[in-house]
């Protein structure tokens, strides 16, 4: 049995959120961005984000999944479920959890790339450099992590500690 221990409290979450919403804010006031969340993960840090980021925007979700379960999977991308806005000429910025091995983010951006975006930027709460297989550029970043399996704050471990309100870290417990 695994124990959650914080590693990033919720109040330091809040407060780089709202420094990545007040960034985004200047760059795209007056331009009416679509923000694409990456299911699951992306949740809650996107809710809390677009509500810091107080200008009118419009939201969308897509929902990808790795073949293969648990922590470590063979890395081929699916879409399970695509965006429902049509993104030629809007100004898009993805948000997604945690940047890993860089996969997931990399065939999101070539595939609405392909759809001819006014823009396309990518904001991530959290980034995990250690595995990194392709390279990916973050335009907005909050946090670096290290290289252990976070839960909490949207992110799971088997669809479990989504509902944790700080990043933790899962240790054994005995
Ligand atoms: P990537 O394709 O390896 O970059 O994987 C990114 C996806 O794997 C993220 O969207 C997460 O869903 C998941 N992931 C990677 N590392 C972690 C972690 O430490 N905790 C929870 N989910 C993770
Ligand atoms: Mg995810």
């Amino acid at each position: 049995m695994e124990k959650p221990k914080v590693i990033i409290p919720r109040d330091d979450i809040a407060e780089k959120v709202a420094e990545l919403a007040a960034l985004i804010r200047k760059d795209y006031k007056g331009k009416n961005p679509l923000v694409i969340g990456i299911l699951k993960g992306s949740f809650v840090f996107m809710s809390d984000l677009v509500r810091a980021m107080n200008i009118p925007v419009e939201i969308d979700f897509v929902r990808l999944a790795s073949y293969g379960a648990g922590t470590e999977s063979s890395g081929k991308i699916k879409l399970v479920k695509d965006v429902e806005t049509p993104i030629k000429d809007r100004h898009v910025l993805v948000v997604e959890d945690i940047v890993d091995r860089g996969l997931t983010v990399r065939f999101l951006l070539d595939y609405l790339s392909f759809r001819k975006p006014a823009s396309l930027k990518l904001c991530a709460l959290f980034d995990k450099p250690s595995k990194r297989k392709v390279e990916v550029p973050i335009d907005y970043l909050g946090f670096t992590v290290p290289d252990a399996f976070v839960v909490g704050y949207g992110l799971d471990f088997g669809e479990k500690f989504r509902y944790l309100p700080d990043l933790c870290v899962l240790e054994d417990k005995d």
